[in-house]
């Protein structure tokens, strides 16, 4: 798969390790930055993950910050996104199989290297199972119609 990734200052250390990680499952890689400990903005990268899935780009994507959840909240504001944040890996093989989940999302803060790799390969290895799960999936779209998405 092409995956793209992205992450801010609090998750440069993990991003690589990630990305490495990935590139060894046999996967490619877009890395959208950012690649130093400088302070940045969250929202920035969850766009551009956001975007390049969004356009197909990528197949899904990777981001990472400090707890996962601002640069989430970012990808979540691009139409045709749906990013989870995950701090186990039960969870992140369920945002796909149930919410078809093309972004993860998860903090360097909060979870470490063994468990993100855990998690990464949980969510890389599931699939989306559809049948009563589309429906939903469905509804997700009129809700982002409804908001002017
Ligand atoms: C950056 O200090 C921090 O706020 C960010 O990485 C993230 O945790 C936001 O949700």
């Amino acid at each position: 798969m092409r995956i793209a990734m992205g992450n801010d200052h609090a998750a440069t250390g993990l991003k690589m390790e990630i990305m490495e990680y990935v590139k060894g499952l046999g996967h490619e890689v877009v890395n959208f930055g950012t690649d130093t400990s400088d302070r940045c903005n969250y929202p920035e990268f969850g766009e551009k993950v956001g975007r390049a899935v969004a356009a197909g780009e990528a197949d899904c994507g990777i981001l990472i910050c400090g707890t996962g959840v601002g640069i989430s909240i970012a990808a979540n504001k691009v139409r045709g996104v749906r990013c989870g944040v995950c701090s186990d890996a039960t969870t992140a093989r369920l945002i796909k199989q149930h919410n078809n989940a093309n972004v993860l999302a998860f903090g360097a803060r909060i979870v470490g290297p063994e468990l993100a790799r855990d998690i990464v390969r949980a969510y890389l290895e599931a699939e989306f199972e559809g049948g009563r799960h589309q429906d939903r999936i469905n509804m997700f779209t009129e809700i982002e119609g409804r908001s002017g998405l």
